[in-house]
Parts: C-alpha cells; structure tokens; sequence
C-alpha cells in the first residue's frame, strides 16, 4: 500500500500519531481536541516550563482548564515533550509556532524555519505535515517544500503538506475550538485531503480551499479586515473628537442596522499576537511585487498613532485640572491587550505608560489578570483597587476592559477618569467624572 494512502486508512482508524510543534496559545487547545478526539499526541516545546506543566496534568491557558490535560494525561492520549526526536513517530505533524515582527517590522519566520529543520531531519514517507503559523502567501510553498523534497521525497506522492490557518480566539466563551470551521489549502489534492481528513475529526466543518497560497491568503484577508475597520472606527472617534459627538453612541446606532453594517469599536490602539502584526505580513509580500498595500498601510497609520491620542488626550485632562503630567499619578486599568486574558503581547497599555513615564508621570496600573509586568526594564506590580488607590490617582485611564473591575466602584471613587473603551457605559452616577475616548 502506498504511504499516503495507509496514512488515510490510519486517519480514519484513528491510529495516526499526531505531533504538534509549539504548544502556546494556539497548540496547547489543538493537541488537546486531538486527544479528546481519541489521537495519541505528542506536544512539542522549547519552553521546559511548559512541558512540565502538561506533563504534570496542568495547563497555563486560560481556555484550557487543567481538568482536560489531566484527562488526556490519565488516558495516555497526551504528552508533551522538548526534545523532538519523536517527531519521527508522527503520522500529522502541526506546526503552531510564532510569527512575530523583527524590530524593523519585517516578517520574522525564523520560528518557523527552525521547526522546519526538526521535521527536515526525521521526514519520511507517509507523514502529513501542516503549518498552522499565520503567515505571508507563499511561505508553505516556498520555504516548506523545497527544504522537505530536498530529502529526495515527494510532496503529494511520498508525503502530504498543506496550510490550515488557526482561528483561535482566546477567550472568546461563545465559539468552541470545534465549532469554528477550519480552513484547509494542500499542496496538491491529495494533501488537501488527508488534511480535510485529519481535521473532520475535531472540527464539525471544514473548508477546503484550491492551494495552500489561498488558505494564507483567507487568515490574512480575516484579520486585516479586522485591522482596517478598527482602523476605520479609530478615524471616526478622532472626527467625533472634532464634531464634538459621542462614537460610541453614533456606533451602537448605526449598529441597530441589521444588514449591511458590521460593529467595530475604537480603542487605545491595536495588540495581540495577531491584528497589529499579520497585515504587515501582507504587505511585506505585496512590496516584493511592487504593490502597495494602501489599505493596510492606512489602517497601520491611524491605529499605530491611538496610544499618542490618548496620552495627549489624558494630558489635556490633566491640564483642565491644573495638574502638570511632570509628576501626575496617573492609575492605567487594565494593561491586558484584550478583555479578560493576561495576555500583554503588543498591548497598546504599554505605548500609553510609556508615553505619559516620558513626560514624568507616576504610573501605577491594576490588571487581575496581570500580576507583574516589565516596562523597559522597570518592574511594575498590580494594584489592587482599593478606595485610597483611586483617590490617589490624579487621572484614572482604563485602557482595558475586564469583567472582574467594578466600574461603578471606579468611578465613585476616583477623582478623573478617560475611559478609552466605554467600560463605564452602565455607570449611571458621577457621569462628569468620566471623560471618554
Ligand atoms: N494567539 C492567538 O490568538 C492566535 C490566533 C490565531 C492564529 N495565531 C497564530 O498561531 C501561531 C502561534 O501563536 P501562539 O499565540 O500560539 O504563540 P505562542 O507564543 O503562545 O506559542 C508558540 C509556542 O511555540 C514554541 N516554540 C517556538 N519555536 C519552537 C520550536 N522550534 N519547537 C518547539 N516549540 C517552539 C514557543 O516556546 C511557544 O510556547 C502564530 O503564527 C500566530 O499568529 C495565534
């Protein structure tokens, strides 16, 4: 029997071994479904940390409660390891490993290249292969293939590759990781099948699509729409700003509109591992031919300037109060990048804090999902938000939403507020307090 075609008798037995390279925010939930979709799998990390953590039946995300990776554990379905030497025993390798900038703001896939020089050196014949790194159109074809066919093996013949984007929402409590249907784009049509194949499993749709090009293409389409209508919503509260109205409530009108207008919200600025930087990946690839990506250098523009806008905006706030930013005490509520995780990756908090540190402000911040964080060399710990904590700052700025924080608390109690998200829109009392975005 052919390899590829025993992979495909293995797959639907369910005896295909599944190996997922990176187990982050993005493997960690992947491997797990595999497991509680009755695979063996194997998780690999750099990070000894982590390994332990799975090893030891616990988790480190928020999504994945340690009652999973125990059960996975306890049915010998799930282990995690360092070393990669047992990739070779994996029928479906899943690579999930980061895609960040470099500090020039170029495409960084030395992640993915150096994940690739693992499988390089224990690729055989009947393996399927699959990244699942955001990336530019063309990294699968270019950077993937020629390196695994240099070992003399074919892709579509001797072995399967295809591109499967991650959709991933951490979070999000309303779409389970199954429930959001999963692209697929193969080398060829065979990969496109096996990979269509390995996903039915633990997803209840999946998408096929013409080339693995196509399936890049689809998870940057996805977040640069995201990218450039919060681009558009940032615009629109600066023309407010002017027009002296409130975005948020022009927003929720225009939002009654039950066709044709989809809700964006303006914020302090873009963060994350995913919508300030996969539109940069795009537009990379587009300059090596030539065209400009208008649309998202736009977007980039408008977004990348927020934190300014709000730090000058919280100065001016200051200023009505006769207080100089030169030794203002100003509490940042929530430094998160999103609502409700600990994640600080590209958090606009960051830009906002060091903004206003350069002009000689206290800083102090309350996150409960972060305890601790680093701000160019200087550590900073979480506030609890006491009543002395609020009625010592001169300005609160609640950067971040969290479902933990008692807005109606906050703005009892603190003197000043500029709310960059509309977290206090249920706060009926002391309204001339709140100043907002
Ligand atoms: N986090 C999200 O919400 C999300 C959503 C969709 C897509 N993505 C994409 O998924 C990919 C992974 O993102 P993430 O958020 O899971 O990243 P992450 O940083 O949480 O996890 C990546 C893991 O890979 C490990 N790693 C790096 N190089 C490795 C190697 N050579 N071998 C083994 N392990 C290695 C790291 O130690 C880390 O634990 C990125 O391309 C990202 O853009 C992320």
């Amino acid at each position: 029997m052919n390899a590829l075609t025993e992979l495909g008798r293995r797959i639907d037995a369910r005896e295909a071994r599944i190996g997922v390279i990176g187990m982050g925010y993005v493997g960690l939930p992947l491997a797990v479904e595999f497991a509680e979709a009755g695979f063996h799998v194997t998780g690999f990390d750099l990070d000894a940390g982590k390994v332990a953590v799975i090893q030891g039946g616990g988790s480190y995300i928020g999504d994945v409660p340690a009652a999973r990776v125990q059960a996975a554990r306890d049915a010998g379905r799930l282990e995690a390891a360092t070393d990669s030497t047992a990739l070779s025993k994996c029928d479906v390798i899943n690579v999930c490993v980061p895609t960040p900038l470099t500090k020039t703001k170029d495409p960084d896939v030395s992640f993915i290249a150096n994940a690739l020089e693992e499988i390089r050196k224990r690729i055989h014949a009947g393996q399927l292969v699959i990244l699942g790194s955001t990336t530019y159109p063309g990294t699968t074809q270019e950077l993937f293939i020629p390196i695994l066919e240099a070992t003399g093996l074919k892709v579509g013949e001797d072995l399967a590759v295809a591109f499967a984007p991650e959709r991933i929402d951490p979070a999000n409590k309303q779409f389970a990781v199954r429930s959001v249907p999963k692209v697929v784009g193969g080398a060829t049509p065979l990969c496109t099948e096996l990979a269509v194949k390995i996903f039915r499993h633990v997803f209840d749709e999946v998408v096929p699509v013409t080339s693995t090009q196509s399936a890049e293409m689809v998870k940057l389409l996805e977040n640069t729409f995201r990218a450039i209508n919060i681009g558009l919503a940032n615009e629109v509260a600066l023309m407010c700003d002017r027009l002296g109205l409130d975005v948020w409530e022009v927003i929720d009108a225009a939002a009654t509109k039950p066709y044709g207008f989809m809700k964006f919200q303006p914020g302090p600025g873009l963060g994350g591992h995913c919508i300030p930087v996969d539109p940069t990946y795009l537009s990379w690839k587009m300059k090596s031919l030539n065209f400009p990506a208008r649309f998202i250098d736009l977007a980039t523009e408008i977004n990348t300037a927020m934190p300014q806008y709000v730090a000058d905006k919280v100065g001016d706030l200051l200023n009505e109060d006769r207080i100089a930013v030169n030794g203002a005490r100003v509490l940042v509520l929530g430094v998160a990048y999103k609502s409700n995780v600990g994640d600080m990756r590209e958090s606009p908090a960051l830009d906002v804090m060091r903004l206003l540190a350069a002009k000689g402000a206290e800083i102090r911040y309350s996150d409960p999902h972060v305890p601790e964080l680093d701000l160019d060399g200087r550590l900073l710990k979480h506030a609890d938000l006491s009543d002395d904590e609020l009625q010592s700052a001169d300005v609160v700025v609640i950067v971040t939403e969290h479902d933990a924080v008692d807005y109606e608390h906050v703005v009892a109690k603190a003197g000043r507020i500029y709310d960059t998200r509309n977290a206090t829109r249920n706060v009926r009392e002391n309204r001339e307090k709140v100043r907002k975005l």
